[in-house]
């Protein structure tokens, strides 16, 4: 018998952890969620069974009505090549339609062949590219940490009407990054926002807003802050990376995904390079926003 998909139940926990710590040697996100995705409401953990074991699983999640996010999908090392990345990517797109949402996304990373081979073929199209960029706890970067005095936090809803008509906006879509979660921020129709945790800006001597930076927890790690949104001048850039950076002296990893593409991408990227975060790739574009209309015809 072939693949088959289902809904995952609390009994499969221990076979998705059994997969998980086969993948990235062990320093898979997905342990530290588990519990929280198969509790969830709009959110459906799926597995693969081939044969009677479980062999393969991955997640959605609504991130606004009509609007579904997929993540997570890990298949077991011995079982790779056999269907199931490809069945369970089916059913999620065959459970949208059903569900009547309008679009799904998902991200991958470059050189990650093999999802992007199955996307591309289930017709997700490229919507927006990031440079990834992080700051160990053991990092030189977190030497950087410095409160500036030019700094103050900013009221949400006035960082969400400003990161609205920013640059960085543009170069990214309308994408906003929660760690690997993207946001739709602009569509109209389907807006959705990451939980901010901090936003903190450069204002003028007359009190408007130069330059902003938000911050989220991502959902899949205590410990780890993203920088979700950061533009602004080169030098406000740089005090409120600094600034940040003393606000979270002992999380373990803060990452960013920096807007880019043709070529180009934010200021962010030359203020992390300068502060010594882990730039990966060496400044290439290689993270990837996929999506998908689901009324479209396959
Ligand atoms: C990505 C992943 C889930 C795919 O699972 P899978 O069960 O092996 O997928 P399938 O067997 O359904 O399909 C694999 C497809 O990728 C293709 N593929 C495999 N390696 C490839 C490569 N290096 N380059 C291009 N295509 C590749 C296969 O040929 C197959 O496509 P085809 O049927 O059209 O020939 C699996 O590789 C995995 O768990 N990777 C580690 C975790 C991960 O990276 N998850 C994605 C995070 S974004």
């Amino acid at each position: 018998m072939g693949v088959t998909i289902r809904p995952a139940r609390l009994a499969d926990r221990e076979r998705i952890l059994a997969i998980s710590s086969q993948i990235w040697e062990g320093d898979d996100y997905v342990p530290h969620v588990i519990d929280e995705w198969l509790r969830m409401r709009d959110s459906e953990v799926a597995v693969a069974d081939l044969n009677g074991s479980v062999i393969a699983f991955a997640r959605t999640v609504s991130l606004a009505p009509g609007y579904v996010w997929i993540e997570g999908i890990r298949t077991d090392t011995a079982s790779q090549g056999h269907g199931a990345g490809k069945a369970l990517t089916d059913y999620f797109i065959e459970k949208a339609v059903r569900e009547g949402a309008q679009r799904i996304g998902l991200s991958t990373y470059l050189d990650n062949l093999a999802s992007i081979h199955i996307v591309e073929r289930y017709g997700f199209e490229r919507k927006a590219s990031f440079i990834l960029a992080e700051a160990k706890l053991d990092g030189a970067a977190r030497s950087a940490a410095e409160l500036s005095p030019l700094v103050s936090a900013v009221p949400f809803d006035e960082a969400k009407a400003w990161i609205l008509g920013s640059a960085a906006t543009a170069m990214s879509c309308g994408f906003l990054a929660q760690g690997w979660k993207f946001w739709p921020v602009t569509r109209p129709g389907v807006v959705s926002w990451p939980p901010f945790d901090r936003a903190i800006g450069v204002r003028s001597s007359k009190g408007s807003l130069r330059s902003l930076l938000v911050v989220c927890h991502p959902d899949h790690g205590e410990g780890e802050v993203t920088i979700d949104f950061a533009d602004g001048s080169p030098k406000h850039l740089e005090a409120l990376v600094r600034h940040m950076l003393a606000l979270y002296p002992g999380v373990r990893n803060i990452q960013t995904m920096v807007p880019a593409g043709n070529g180009i991408h934010t200021a962010l990227l030359e203020t992390v390079t300068a502060l010594e975060f882990d730039v990966w790739r060496h400044g290439e574009p290689d993270v990837f926003v996929y999506e998908r209309a689901v009324e479209r015809q396959r």
